[in-house]
């Protein structure tokens, strides 16, 4: 009996509802059918440009650091990826889809298309978009702006140097930990042969 009322109680409240639906109700549900563009895209937008300080120990001579740094920058694709994967990047690493902040433990795709813009020692059709960085140690690293924070920070976030970069950004973005950043680093500044 009890359950028979509460049903006819339902019922009649949401003819009630229908009938008359109030100005707040009726923007909400435009809100719900029509839901707003622009706050859709902002959740894809880049964050804030900012400054980094580079980690202690980040440049070193270590190998393994410099050969994950010249894999991500050479690799177009994580699928693609060519060559033996360089110790402390995985397979498992270069799974696509995952996004991650600065700081978590499992990093997504191991690969920079760094050479879709510059070229370097090896590259091969590299693109001519961001200056050549072919013997970087020799001919930029030793020019006062040209700093090992430098070419850190223009990686994490080049927009610090160059608001109107056309370059990606990588710490900022979260598409790289603040290691990986060292290694590409390492790579870039390191003596090639
Ligand atoms: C879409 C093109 C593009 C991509 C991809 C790109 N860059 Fe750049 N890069 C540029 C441009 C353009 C500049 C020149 C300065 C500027 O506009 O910011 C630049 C500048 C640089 C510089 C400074 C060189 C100097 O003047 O001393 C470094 C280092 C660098 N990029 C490294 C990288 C690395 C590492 C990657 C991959 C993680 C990368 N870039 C990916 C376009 C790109």
């Amino acid at each position: 009996m009890k359950s028979k009322k509460l049903l006819l109680g339902s019922i009649l409240s949401i003819s009630i509802l229908a009938v008359s639906v109030s100005a707040a109700d009726q923007k909400l549900i435009d809100a719900i059918e029509q839901p707003l563009a622009a706050a859709i895209i902002k959740k894809d937008l880049l964050k804030p440009m900012k400054k980094f300080n580079m980690p202690k120990g980040c440049i070193s001579n270590d190998k393994d650091s410099i050969a994950r740094g010249a894999f991500i920058f050479h690799n177009l694709n994580g699928k693609k990826a060519k060559g033996k994967l360089p110790k402390g990047l995985s397979k498992t690493q270069m799974k696509e889809g995952k996004t991650y902040k600065p700081g978590d433990k499992i990093p997504p795709k191991q690969y920079g298309n760094c050479v879709a813009c510059h070229n370097i020692e090896g590259a091969k059709g590299a693109g001519n978009i961001g200056p050549d960085l072919t013997n970087y140690k020799q001919f930029f690293i030793d020019t006062k702006t040209r700093t090992h924070e430098y070419v850190y920070q223009k990686i994490a976030d080049p927009r610090i140097d160059n608001e109107n970069t056309h370059m990606t950004v990588n710490l900022t973005s979260g598409l790289f930990t603040e290691q990986e950043i060292c290694d590409i680093t390492a790579y870039i500044v390191s003596e090639k042969n």
